[in-house]
């Protein structure tokens, strides 16, 4: 059965959907989006992720096509229709078509910005293998741009470095700039040691994750220890546990950096606990 998708104000079949080929988002990556979970049918972090996108639009002079009630309406209903129990919605802003390709951006009065939306199903999600054995991640150099606070669809680089990964035998990568560690290619980066989380802190050179303010929130409330502060992969290497967060994995173990097992090889207490406790409390506010 095809997906009931949204563009632009209509709810669609997928094999309907239509966008320009002069759409923004497909000729400049000039676009935003974001990735919100369902797990029982029910939005999580959604007033987070509506937050982000906001200010990931304003960052970028982009107008907000619709405003965050008739988001939060769009995606309940696509949720309904496609009958999602757990998965995710996608969600994607572009700056639109003025039917031509410029690079100065068009009035914004008389070129509408583009709104897509559809939903992804997963069954089972949170019971994931990789959430009982942890991944293997490698580490690459962070090429990306510097305003990685934003969350734009220019996602290419982190493509390739999960396709190195993948040639490594691994399933993610970390990325390095400076010889620190920013963030893994799709989610933030953690490690664990004597009890305490190590986080790099918010700036421009990570994307503020939604589920990350969320586990390092749930964290404190359990007594643990954070501290946000950059570190090298050395150090993530003799930690006792490393993880990494995102509104696909929530709270997932990285067993092994650069073919160094973290640990004794296997998730420790720390992430598992964390993953617990995320999955619980966000079921209980999720919309
Ligand atoms: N990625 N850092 C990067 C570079 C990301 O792409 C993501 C999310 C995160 C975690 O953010 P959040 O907790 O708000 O999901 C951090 C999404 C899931 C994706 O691209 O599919």
């Amino acid at each position: 059965m095809s997906r009931t998708v949204y563009v632009n104000g209509e709810y669609v079949a997928e094999e309907d959907a239509k966008i320009s080929i002069f759409d923004r988002g497909f000729l400049m990556a000039d676009g935003v989006y974001e990735v919100t979970s369902v797990l029982g049918g029910k939005l999580i972090d959604f007033e987070g992720h509506s937050v982000r996108l906001q200010r990931s639009l304003s960052e970028l002079d982009m107008a907000a096509p619709v405003d965050m009630d008739e988001l939060l309406a769009i995606h309940r209903e696509l949720v309904k229709v496609n009958e999602i129990d757990d998965g995710l919605v996608y969600l994607q802003v572009t700056r639109g078509s003025d039917g031509d390709r410029d690079f100065v951006f068009p009035d914004p009065e008389k070129t509408p910005s583009t709104l897509v939306l559809f939903t992804q199903n997963k069954p089972g999600i949170t019971e994931s293998p990789a959430s009982k054995t942890g991944i293997k991640v490698i580490s690459v150099e962070d090429q990306r741009w510097t305003r990685r606070d934003i969350k734009t669809v220019q996602l290419l680089y982190p493509s390739m470095c999960k396709m190195m990964a993948k040639a490594a035998g691994c399933q993610d990568a970390w990325l390095v700039e400076d010889g620190k560690v920013t963030e893994g290619s799709s989610n933030n980066a953690y490690i664990v040691k004597d009890g305490k989380i190590i986080t790099r802190e918010i700036s421009n050179d990570i994307l503020n994750g939604i589920t990350r303010a969320a586990v390092l929130r749930f964290a404190r409330e359990a007594q643990m220890i954070v501290e946000e502060r950059s570190f090298t992969i050395e150090e993530a290497q003799q930690a006792d546990e490393a993880f990494v967060t995102s509104a696909t994995t929530f709270v997932l173990p990285v067993v092994e950096i650069d073919g160094a097992q973290i640990g004794d090889g296997k998730p420790g207490s720390v992430a598992p606990r964390l993953r617990e406790i995320y999955l619980e409390e966000s079921r209980k506010t999720a919309i």
